[in-house]
């Protein structure tokens, strides 16, 4: 049953599911049949077509909310393009909310006060920029002012505060409490609203908005059933309305009546312009066309998802992926090089127990070690791993948090990487100072089976256990603090060999600040973007 939901073809090793799931063929093949046979037009239209697609989307509306565990009652689901989309959205009605706030006499404007877990993705971490003020925290911090009534106040600043953190990060897997948003409001923090990021989260687990009561929460289903290309936000309709009502723009749809002639601006002396917006939440935020086949497809990814794991579908891929994540962690931790050094350093959340889904998803994060404790720069093992038809990601996952957390790197050190050596993004330096700046991810999902562990675990013997000779300019890069030099053999010791700006084979030449100095072939060098080191000719790393 696991493996019939495979697409790809026999002998690939599909690791890299929270970057998106496998659509199971049946989803693929049933909605292809559906759209064969009926006639579904703009739900904004009249005709049979419309209202067909009108309802199939109340319908598909309805059943995610169960999906998820969340009454009709208490949430309201809003279909965007993906997570991002949805945290935009949350955004965008804050900033709102908070503008339309009256000054209270003889107090400070109302602001838009945002503290965001060190665990979020940068999608949510971009909030930043739009609020008033922004604090970076940690679990600590957050059972702080749980237990601190002292920074009810603070938090509260006579405005809105949002606080937005990962159900699970997306760097590794870990899983943070889903407690916090009812304890949050339990504890009386004045105007904190949470947002909940269930994007990573909701890949293999089951949600429980009844009981989690999250204010927004953002996922993405091509995350959770491989396909549509679809995003959800749910909002908890009794603590958010006045926040989504207080949204200025309005679109097709989301307005009853708009008088388009009327009002000037909405400045001192102005006359504002005239709408009723839709009563609904949903169409107050949906603006444009609803992406509605999109949405028929979701309703068929719900039932493949019951037809394929059974009654409480999440549930079983929860307890399936749990499971074998439990064991390629205890794999991984125990594989070691004839000498008895380990192969991986896989990074884990003290907090985090693989097999525990409370606290762990089933997501690795890993660097392959070589026999002398040197990493294999992060994106050749997923080159190598490719060439093998191995599909992992690597890098830093869009999570500068987890680059910290976990590899120990200050946002400090970040900036330097960028500026010195143009570490970016698309570009990784792979190892800094010899260190790793990124991991190997292999994230399972709900199609994975114990054959694709052993596949990613024979790939990473077979490749670097025992094998991989240290590249020399790696060992020099394990130096603590070094100054390197690059020059042309002409520049550097006079023999005249590789003389030119753009010659492959010329030798660098690192000088350490011990004043010892190594020089070696440009291109044995272990970084990626070693080109720069000759731009730049002078780097301090
Ligand atoms: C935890 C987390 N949040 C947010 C996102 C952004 O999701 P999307 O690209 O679907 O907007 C991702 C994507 O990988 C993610 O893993």
């Amino acid at each position: 049953m696991w493996l019939e939901i495979l697409t790809l073809d026999t002998g690939k090793t599909y690791l890299d599911h929270a970057g998106s799931q496998l659509p199971a063929k049946t989803l693929i093949n049933s909605f292809a049949a559906d759209l064969n046979s009926h006639l579904y037009g703009n739900p904004h239209s009249a005709s049979t077509p419309s209202h067909l697609a009108g309802e199939r989307v109340d319908e598909i509306r309805e059943q995610t909310l169960k999906f998820f565990n969340a009454s009709s009652e208490d949430f309201e689901l809003i279909f965007v393009a993906n997570a991002t989309a949805a945290v935009r959205l949350v955004t965008e009605c804050i900033q709102d909310y908070v503008a339309s706030l009256p000054k209270p006499m003889l107090s400070k404007k109302p602001t838009f006060s945002f503290s965001y877990h060190r665990e979020c993705h940068n999608s949510l971490v971009g909030i930043r920029e739009v609020a008033n003020s922004h604090l970076c925290v940690d679990d600590e911090d957050v059972e702080q002012w749980l237990s601190s009534g002292a920074s009810k106040k603070r938090m509260a600043n006579n405005g809105v505060h949002l606080f937005a953190y990962p159900g699970q990060s997306n760097f590794n897997g870990r899983r943070l409490p889903l407690q916090w948003p009812n304890r949050i409001r339990e504890a009386g923090m004045q105007d904190t609203y949470t947002l909940v990021d269930a994007a990573a989260l909701a890949t293999t687990t089951p949600l429980n908005l009844d009981a989690m009561q999250p204010d927004f929460l953002a996922v993405s289903f091509y995350k959770i059933f491989g396909f549509p290309d679809l995003g959800g936000l749910i909002v908890r309709k009794a603590s958010t309305a006045r926040i989504i009502a207080a949204r200025r723009y309005f679109g097709g749809g989301t307005v009853d009546v708009v008088a388009a002639q009327r009002g000037s601006g909405s400045g001192r002396g102005q006359t504002p312009g005239w709408h009723v917006k839709r009563a609904a939440l949903s169409a107050q935020l949906e603006g444009g066309t609803l992406p509605f086949h999109n949405i028929v497809a979701l309703g068929h990814a719900l039932r493949t998802h019951h037809d394929l794991y059974g009654a409480d579908p999440m549930a079983a891929i929860s307890r399936r992926t749990s499971a074998l994540a439990a064991a390629a962690y205890a794999r991984m931790m125990a594989a070691r090089h004839r000498g008895g050094a380990p192969v991986f350093a896989v990074y884990k959340d003290n907090r985090a127990v693989y097999g525990d889904p409370a606290t762990q998803g089933a997501t690795l994060a890993f660097n392959v070690l070589r026999a002398d404790g040197t990493a294999v720069g992060f994106k050749d093992v997923e080159r190598a791993a490719d060439r093998k038809g191995i599909f992992v990601r690597s890098g830093g996952h869009c999570n500068p948090g987890g680059v910290t957390s976990y590899l120990g790197w200050t946002p400090r050190d970040l900036r330097e990487m960028y500026v010195r050596m143009g570490h970016a993004c698309e570009d990784m330096v792979q190892l800094y100072l010899g260190r790793p700046t990124g991991v190997v991810r292999a994230s399972l999902g709900a199609c994975s089976t114990m054959k694709d562990i052993d596949a990613l675990l024979d790939f990473v013997r077979e490749e670097y256990v025992d094998k991989a000779p240290a590249a020399p300019a790696e060992m020099s890069l394990r130096q603590i603090v070094v100054e390197m030099e690059s020059r042309t053999l002409d520049d550097a010791d006079g023999t005249g060999e590789g003389s030119t700006a753009t010659d492959r084979s010329k030798r660098v030449m690192m000088t350490l600040r011990t004043g010892k100095s190594h020089s070696w072939l440009e291109n044995l060098l272990d970084i990626v973007n070693v080109r720069k080191v000759w731009n730049t000719g002078v780097l301090l790393i």
